[in-house]
């Protein structure tokens, strides 16, 4: 899909369809133009109440000259648009476009007033909720699904004075689409293909791509590291586990950002086994480790001056004969050791080790991201990921940007209150606090992990993927964690 500025006045702006705003009942300046070259039908179909009043309403009318179509979107009264409700509009406009011919559109809507963002945002919005409705993912269906009718192309009407500034945050909004497209084809894809070893492959492929640096570790080298904790969950799996090393260097020889990401390519439970009904979701329990790399492939399109590394520790939590059991005690890389209560709270066993590995890059800043908890989805259900940080400033700074990128996250408490939970009779923690305050002791149990450096955890168990009718990827935290590599680039 192509995204473009266009600068010259809306009736004299050839296109296959003009996409206007119409606020309070009334075209605002784009409608009107466009109404002189319809010969006034666009007004005396407004006057005839054809366009409905309830934002996101349209109505598509018959052009005339350059203008083949004229699509009218109604954005209600309210003086200025929530972000979201921008979104949505952009949504219900590209959603009609798709029942249409038209395979190349022009946008006035940016006319509209937007709280809290600029031309530049209100583009970047738009690219992403025309890449969220063109994504489809059928590699797996012997006969594709039917070809996407949407429009190839798309232009940004704007002022001159706007164009470059909009022209960048396009090019930025779709490395970005790229990036969550990335991610969510991995998290789609099913958990017979999508091993560590293909995750490790595609991390390879990528980074050829990009000039990216990629390492991989074998079980071998994980062992030479005494990672006990991340290789007990290995165990029990005929796949070999890996440990993914993504370098992207903008910044010459400056303190990385590290991003961690959990690759459980899929958790049954283990011996702690899981229930049947979804138990398929857990395909996406490496979603972590999908947006560690989609954020990498975003970040190495837009090469900012900052330097970053994504490290995946990933392997399948299975049960079997070689399977660990409940009351086994192991030692993590940090020397600390944990006595492992439910095999299914693996995913802080793989990223714990994978959180000391990270000590030796002398990291500005870590951020975890995991599908950790089943617990953090009850806590914030499926709009906000859940933040957890012993740093109040890089807290900020993730809420900040996450509102920036419309993928919000919301913080929760790391408090040392909630570790008491985590106390063991037999090693220097348990795997497992109780069933309350679940997404919390998960992260007091990172934040052990974690002194050497200032450090973020998303759990994002309740936003990565969506369940029922719409199953399938977000490619969430992607738009949160490259606005969050973005803002720290010099
Ligand atoms: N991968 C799951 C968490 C999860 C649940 C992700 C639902 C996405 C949707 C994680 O490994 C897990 O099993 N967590 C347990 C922890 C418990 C045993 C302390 C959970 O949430 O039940
Ligand atoms: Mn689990
Ligand atoms: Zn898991």
């Amino acid at each position: 899909m192509q995204f473009s500025t266009k600068t010259s006045a809306p009736e004299k702006t050839r296109t296959a369809c003009a996409i206007v705003a119409v606020h309070k009942g009334k075209p605002l300046a784009a409608g009107q133009a466009l109404d002189g070259l319809l010969g006034g039908s666009l007004g005396a179909a407004l006057k005839r109440k054809d366009l409905g009043t309830k934002p996101g309403a349209t109505l598509l009318l018959p052009g005339a000259a350059g203008v083949e179509r004229v699509l009218l979107v109604s954005a209600g009264d309210a003086a200025a648009l929530s972000p979201k409700a921008w979104s949505d509009l952009c949504r219900s406009a590209l959603r009609a476009l798709q029942g249409t011919g038209a395979r190349q559109s022009t946008s006035w809507l940016a006319e509209l007033e937007v709280k809290g963002i600029d031309a530049a945002g209100k583009a970047a919005a738009l690219v992403a909720v025309a890449r969220e409705l063109a994504y489809r993912f059928d590699h797996h269906k012997s006969k594709p699904d039917p070809a996407p009718t949407g429009p190839e192309s798309i232009e940004i009407g704007c002022d001159r004075s706007e164009a470059q500034a909009i022209a960048r945050a396009l090019q930025t909004a779709q490395a970005i689409a790229d990036g969550a497209d990335f991610t969510r084809d991995l998290g789609n894809t099913p958990a017979n293909i999508c091993t560590p070893t293909y995750l490790a492959q595609a991390a390879r492929k990528m980074g050829k791509q990009f000039g990216l640096k990629v390492d991989v570790l074998e079980r071998k080298q994980m062992e030479a590291l005494k990672m006990g904790s991340l290789l007990s969950v290995a165990q029990g799996s005929e796949e070999p586990p890996k440990l993914i090393v993504v370098h992207y260097n903008g910044a010459g020889k400056e303190a990385p950002i590290v991003l961690v990401g959990k690759g459980i390519t899929f958790d049954t439970g283990g011996i702690s086994l899981k229930p049947a009904p979804d138990m398929d979701e857990m395909k996406f329990d490496m979603s972590g480790a999908a947006s560690v790399l989609g954020t990498l492939r975003a970040i190495a399109a837009v090469k900012p001056k900052v330097n970053v590394i994504g490290i995946v520790p990933t392997c399948e939590n299975m049960p079997s004969g070689k399977a660990t059991r409940p009351g086994d005690v192991v030692t993590s890389m940090s020397g600390q050791t944990i006595e492992i209560l439910n095999t299914d709270a693996e995913g802080r066993l793989i990223l714990c080790d994978a959180l000391t590995y990270a000590e030796r890059f002398k990291p500005a800043a870590v951020v975890d991201i995991a599908t950790l908890t089943g617990a953090c989805v009850v806590a914030l259900g499926h709009h906000h990921s859940g933040l957890f940080s012993t740093d109040d400033a890089l807290a900020d700074e993730l809420i900040a940007r996450g509102r920036e990128a419309q993928d919000t996250c919301w913080r929760m408490p790391v408090e040392d209150a909630y570790q008491d939970g985590l106390k063991s009779n037999f090693a220097d923690m348990a795997n497992v606090g109780g069933r309350a305050g679940g997404a919390i002791t998960a992260a007091c149990f990172l934040a052990r992990f974690t002194k050497a450096y200032p450090w973020a955890h998303l759990d994002i168990a309740g936003t990565s993927h969506r369940s029922g009718a719409a199953k399938g990827s977000t490619g969430r935290p992607v738009p949160l964690l490259t606005a969050f590599v973005l803002g720290r680039a010099k």
